[in-house]
């Protein structure tokens, strides 16, 4: 299922990434959004910004969520529309909420009252009406990672619920805001729907307090944070977006004509993206063989982060004997934590071999570095 023949002159480490699995997932995503009044589906272009993958996802429709003026100016000069773009984050500088005022976004998701007054300001000095939505910190436990959760009230993000108030009144009264909706992101990578169900609860009674307050929002955006199966891509090779809708459309009370704002990035780019890399050596150690890689933890950081697991896969044919050996899998870097697997069943290995890094479309290119001098890995989209 790899097209190893195409590989072979292509220097190791690279990132290939399957264009038709993409595309099968957008085609997902859009028909079951579709199936419900108001949802609107933005790209979280954190998690891979390959301008050939994106280029494909904005011509399947969906916008973009942005969290630097960086990533705005890419989505912009790849042709999204500035009207389907979001701009979050909780260090905005000056000169990207003057981009982002310029490009005429559809939204910032402001996630402070300092923030909320700068953007006011900058907006007022080009005669300009900045559209934003408070992130709101819902103190939901996302049961993740604890680097990437998000929205339990000792996190940076958001603005807490007992301060949502004095906040929204502010917004009200600012000349050159448009207070368009309330924003949610309460982590990633979350592999059950009961925190997201739990996420619709909270929103349900902070629409009502707001509503009683006379304010009325045009949309509710509920960032991303669905999950991917990195032990099993073969079998899960496209999220449950059926089963992600339906708990949203099932516990959200919208209001007539609100509309419901998702930025997925993981479920979407995740699984069509391997990381492919070159076996240098196998090294026998005392108790232990260690297959030595050529891609390190510069190359996909995800394992020595966050402890993150990657299927690991010997795509070579030789490698199609059923004898197995156990291996410790290691790249090159001068670090301990620049390890892959320990104790990975694996096919028998040698030097030479092509291994696959599965369920590294998102959050591995673009969370590569330099380290120790390494370039960074190149993108093949076949
Ligand atoms: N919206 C906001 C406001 C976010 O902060 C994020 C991700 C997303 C949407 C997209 O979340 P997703 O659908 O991808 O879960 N580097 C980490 C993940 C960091 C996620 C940061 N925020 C990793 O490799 O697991």
């Amino acid at each position: 299922m790899f097209p190893i023949n195409q590989f072979e002159n292509i220097q190791t480490p690279f990132y290939y990434y399957d264009r038709q699995l993409l595309q099968q997932t957008l085609d997902v995503i859009n028909r079951e959004a579709a199936k419900h009044p108001g949802f609107c589906v933005h790209y979280a272009v954190k998690a891979n910004v390959d301008p050939t993958v994106l280029d494909i996802i904005r011509q399947s429709g969906l916008g973009c969520d942005c969290v630097s003026g960086g990533e705005v100016d890419t989505c912009l000069k790849v042709g999204f529309e500035a009207s389907k773009i979001v701009f979050a984050g909780v260090g905005k500088a000056d000169w990207e909420i003057n981009l982002a005022l310029d490009a005429d976004i559809l939204c910032f998701n402001v996630e402070s009252l300092p923030e909320l007054e700068v953007i006011s300001q900058l907006a007022a000095a080009k005669g300009r009406t900045a559209r934003v939505a408070i992130r709101v910190n819902p103190n939901v436990d996302a049961h993740t990672h604890k680097y990437i959760t998000t929205g339990l009230s000792e996190n940076k993000f958001g603005i807490s619920m007992e301060m949502l108030d004095d906040v929204l009144a502010k917004a009200s009264a600012m000349p050159n805001i448009e207070l368009v909706g309330l924003h949610f992101h309460i982590g990633s990578q979350l592999l059950e729907l009961q925190p997201f169900e739990m996420l619709c609860n909270r929103i349900n009674e902070l629409q009502d307090k707001i509503e009683a307050k006379g304010i009325r929002l045009k949309s509710i955006n509920v960032g991303g944070g669905l999950g991917c199966d990195y032990e099993d891509p073969d079998k899960n090779p496209i999220p449950d977006f059926a089963s992600y809708f339906d708990c949203y459309a099932r516990h959200l009370q919208l209001r007539p004509g609100q509309e419901l704002h998702f930025e997925l990035g993981r479920s979407v780019v995740c699984q069509m993206g391997s990381l492919i890399t070159r076996v240098l050596y196998v090294k026998h150690g005392i108790n232990k063989k260690f297959v030595i890689l050529d891609a390190g933890m510069s190359d996909l950081i995800r394992p020595a982060l966050y402890q993150a697991h990657h299927r690991l896969d010997n795509i070579s044919a030789d490698a199609a004997s059923q004898q197995t050996d156990t291996y410790d899998v290691v790249g090159p870097i001068c670090e301990s934590s620049d390890c892959f697997g320990t104790d990975e069943q694996l096919p028998v290995t040698k030097r030479g071999d092509l291994f696959a890094i599965r369920s590294a479309g998102a959050y591995g290119q673009i969370m590569a570095s330099q380290y120790n001098c390494r370039r960074i890995p190149s993108s093949l989209v076949l």
